[in-house]
Order: structure tokens, then C-alpha cells, then sequence
């Protein structure tokens, strides 16, 4: 069985969670793109894991791999790999596979962030400055390193020289050294290359044998590249789709594809935000939700849930089941609103329309609902839950003609409903 666990909204749905969640079980859990612009948090007992390029199984000592999609920083990733041994998590060749024709994010990619973000002005994106964006544009523009190129010196040596001869006007100012580059790189090569494998062959093996592989996505179908919101997206395919082309694999069948959704909507960073709250109703969802971004600590944005938006994921993604998170968050509201639709100047609309112009004229269009103001906090029996919660959790299944699978009321594991206890019946 395999299953793809991807956000349906702006990035931060709970998919961390749900992947630890499901990764019990899991053969492998692979990331298929995005790099350490991610933030994936998994809360065991009285341990708190923040992950940003390791698939999140490795808190269940799971096999992990990270796909040719996503583009990885050296820097990063041993860091990541390093602060994980005080919880006596040990990553090696043995748990972790890297596709070995991967591209690579140096330091001048960072750089380059912060100088476009800067150059845009009022029309910034608010970018993670992780370097993603610039990362993907040398890989399309076909001068990337890859992973594979540091275990030949010269050739490493001519890359990293075209690739800063590309870019030197841009980064003067930035006092990045190739020297330095190089010789750190050639310090982390062989290391690096313990865990690189053809990951596409090997996924594909696996897929064969019937094993269990969860692929693991990272930020939200409206940042995608292609149907998010843009220019104010990430600068990769975040739907489902991507799995392919982000790993190699091409098994098309025994695959549910779960749609990780907030009971609201958060969005970090700039743009278009239709259902966004600017009153003590949003900074409570803020407060109580914990909304601050877990890699650059920004507070997000938060609104009602909008199921325009959710139905144009489902069908982006070809969803099966949606996994409904942060449901307890809003425990302590009288009424709540839900998005049926948008109007934008005068004409109602079912999908958010693709001009940027646009984007400023929406008006969301409501359906309000009783709360329940009573807790679920922890609550993993569905019946447990409060009436006016189930009205909430069928309000938005009827909306969005989709299955609600999974119900999540708390940040740990056992702080979850598998509603018709059917869902890991592998
Ligand atoms: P991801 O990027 O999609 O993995 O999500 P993040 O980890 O960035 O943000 C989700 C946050 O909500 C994390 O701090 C989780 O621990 C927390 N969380 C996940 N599910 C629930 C839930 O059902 N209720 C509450 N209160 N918190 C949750
Ligand atoms: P997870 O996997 C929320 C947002 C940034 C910015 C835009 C572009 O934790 O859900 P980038 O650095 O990717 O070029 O920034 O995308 N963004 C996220 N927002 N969750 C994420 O990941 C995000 N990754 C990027 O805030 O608006
Ligand atoms: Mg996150």
C-alpha cells in the first residue's frame, strides 16, 4: 500500500504529525521536494522534534529517504542529523537513502534569497531564505551540483567555478568564498555519499514487493509552483503528482492519497489569504493553535476555513481521504464560519481564479455554524466528540463530496481518530 501525505492548504497542516502517525506502518517514508524551507513538527510524550529535511519517520526509527525533488543543503541536513543524537535518534546509511542525482543548495543560494527578496520591494514573498527558490532555478537552468558530482574533485572544481561565475555580479557584495566552498564540500563528500543510492530503483523494488511507502510532502497545494497562488508560492510542485518525477517511482494503483487539512486556515509569508482574519477571533486561532512558523518563527496568518479552496485541492491532488487537524483549536468559539464560495466584483466564483490582479477583490461568502465550546482536546473516539463538532466535521465532509478519515484534537499521537478505524488496515 502506499500513501501520500500531502497539505491541501498553505503549508502547516499537521502533515509531520500524520506521517509519524502512519509511519508505524511504514516500510519506507520518503520526501519527494521542497528542501529545509519545511518545518515538521512531531510531538512524543514529553519530546517535541522539529524536522526540516528528514521525512518524519525517523522519530519512529523508520527507513527514510529523500527523494531527487527536493534540494538538499549539506550544511542542513548534518545539522539536522547531529541535533537529533541527544534524543539518541542515530541517522546512518542503514535509515536514510538519498536519491544520488539530487541537487544541492550552497551558500551562494542563500544568498541569492535574500537578494531577490530585497530586490521585489513591496512585492516580497517572505521567503524562508533558505535558498529553495534559487536552488530550483540553477537545476532548471541545468548548472546545479548534484550530489553525485562530489565524489570527482576536478569536476566539482569546474562546476562550482561556472556556477559563481553565473552569478558573481549578483553576490558581490556577499563575501561568500569559492574556496571555501569547495574545500567544505570535499570535507563532507564522502560522508554525504554513504547514503546515496539509485533511490528510484530501489523505491520501485520496494513497490513491487507490496512494501508500505508513505511519501511525505512538504508545504501547502496553494504554494504550489504551478496552481498555488502565484508568484506568492514555493518554487516547487507541491501536489501529489510530484511524487513521480520527485522519486522515481511509478506504481500508479493500491494508493490513497491523504489530504492534510486545518479545521481553519493558516498561511505564513505574503499573498492572498481570501478568508483571513484581522480581529481577536484570528489572534485567538493564533494563540490557542500556537501558529508561529517553525522555521523562521513568524507569526502566521490565520482565518476560517475555506472549502473553495479545499475542493480545488482535492481535485489537484486526487485526494481519497481527508485528515481534518487542529480541530481542538477551535473548542472555545460560540459561532464559526465556513467559506462556501467567493465573490470577486460582483461574479461569484467556485475556484480561486488565477490572475494576480484578482486576488485583492475577493470576498468570501459564509455559512456560519454553531461552536461547541466545550474541549476536545485528546478526545480518539469520534462518538466522544461534542454534537455541534460532528455538524462542524459533516458540514465540511458534505462540502467537499470527500471522506473525512482522520480527525486530529491534539499534537501527539494518540490525540487522534481514525473514524472508521479502517484506514491502516494494511
Ligand atoms: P506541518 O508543516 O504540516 O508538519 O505542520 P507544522 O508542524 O509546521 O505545524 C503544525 C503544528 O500543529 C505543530 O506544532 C503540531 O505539533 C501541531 N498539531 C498537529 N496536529 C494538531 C492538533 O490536532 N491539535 C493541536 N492543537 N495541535 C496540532
Ligand atoms: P511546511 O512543510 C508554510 C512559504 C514561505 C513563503 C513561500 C516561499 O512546514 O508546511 P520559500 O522559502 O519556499 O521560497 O518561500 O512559501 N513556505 C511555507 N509556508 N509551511 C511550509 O512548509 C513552507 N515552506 C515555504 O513562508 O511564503
Ligand atoms: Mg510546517
Amino acid at each position: 500500500m502506499f500513501y501520500t501525505i500531502v497539505g491541501t492548504q498553505w503549508g502547516d497542516e499537521g502533515k509531520g504529525k500524520i506521517v509519524d502517525w502512519i509511519s508505524s506502518k511504514a516500510d519506507l517514508i520518503v520526501r519527494y521536494q521542497g528542501g529545509n524551507n519545511a518545518g515538521h513538527t512531531i510531538k512524543v510524550d514529553d519530546n517535541v522534534y522539529k524536522l526540516n529535511l528528514l521525512p518524519s519517520g525517523i522519530i519512529n526509527n523508520k527507513k527514510c529517504a529523500i527523494g531527487n525533488g527536493v534540494v538538499l543543503d549539506p550544511w542542513a541536513l548534518i545539522k539536522e542529523i547531529s541535533d537529533l543524537k541527544k534524543y539518541r535518534i542515530i541517522v546512518n546509511s542503514k535509515n536514510l537513502y538519498i536519491a544520488d542525482n539530487i541537487c544541492l543548495i550552497l551558500p551562494i543560494h542563500k544568498a541569492l534569497d535574500e537578494i531577490n527578496e530585497i530586490s521585489r520591494g513591496q512585492k516580497k514573498i517572505g521567503t524562508t531564505k533558505k535558498g529553495i527558490g534559487p536552488c530550483y532555478e540553477d537545476k532548471v537552468g541545468r548548472r546545479a551540483l548534484r550530489i553525485s558530482d562530489l565524489k570527482y574533485p576536478k569536476l566539482l572544481k569546474q562546476k562550482l567555478d561556472s556556477l559563481y561565475e553565473f552569478h558573481k555580479d549578483k553576490i558581490l557584495k556577499f563575501n561568500i568564498r569559492l574556496d571555501d566552498c569547495y574545500d567544505e564540500l570535499m570535507s563532507m563528500s564522502e560522508y554525504l555519499n554513504s547514503f546515496t543510492v539509485p533511490l528510484w530503483k530501489m523505491i520501485n523494488d520496494l513497490g513491487k514487493k507490496n512494501k508500505t511507502i508513505v511519501f511525505e510532502g512538504a508545504q501547502g497545494s496553494m504554494l504550489d509552483i504551478d496552481f498555488g497562488t502565484y508568484p506568492f508560492v514555493t518554487s516547487s510542485n507541491t501536489i501529489s503528482g510530484q511524487i513521480f518525477s520527485g522519486t522515481g517511482f511509478s506504481l500508479r494503483n493500491n494508493h490513497k492519497i491523504l489530504g492534510i487539512t486545518k479545521a481553519y486556515t493558516t498561511r505564513v509569508g505574503a499573498g492572498p489569504f481570501p478568508t483571513e482574519l484581522f480581529d481577536n477571533i484570528g489572534d485567538h486561532l493564533g494563540k490557542i493553535g500556537q501558529e508561529y512558523g517553525t522555521v523562521t518563527r513568524r507569526k502566521r496568518r490565520c482565518g476560517w476555513f475555506d472549502s473553495v479552496l479545499l475542493k480545488q485541492s482535492i481535485q489537484l491532488n486526487g485526494i481519497t481521504d481527508i485528515v481534518l487537524t487542529k480541530l481542538d483549536v477551535l473548542d472555545e468559539l460560540s459561532k464559526i464560519n465556513v467559506c462556501v464560495a467567493y465573490e470577486i466584483d460582483g461574479k461569484k466564483f467556485d475556484y480561486l481564479p488565477n490572475e494576480e490582479f484578482l486576488y485583492n477583490n475577493i470576498k468570501p461568502i459564509y455559512e456560519t455554524v454553531e461552536g461547541w465550546q466545550s474541549t476536545t482536546v485528546g478526545i480518539n473516539k469520534f462518538n466522544n466528540l461534542p454534537n455541534n463538532a460532528i455538524n462542524y466535521i459533516k458540514l465540511i465532509e458534505n462540502l467537499l463530496e470527500t471522506k473525512i478519515s482522520i480527525v486530529s484534537t491534539g499534537p501527539e499521537r494518540k490525540e487522534t481518530i481514525d473514524v472508521n478505524g479502517t484506514l491502516l488496515n494494511i
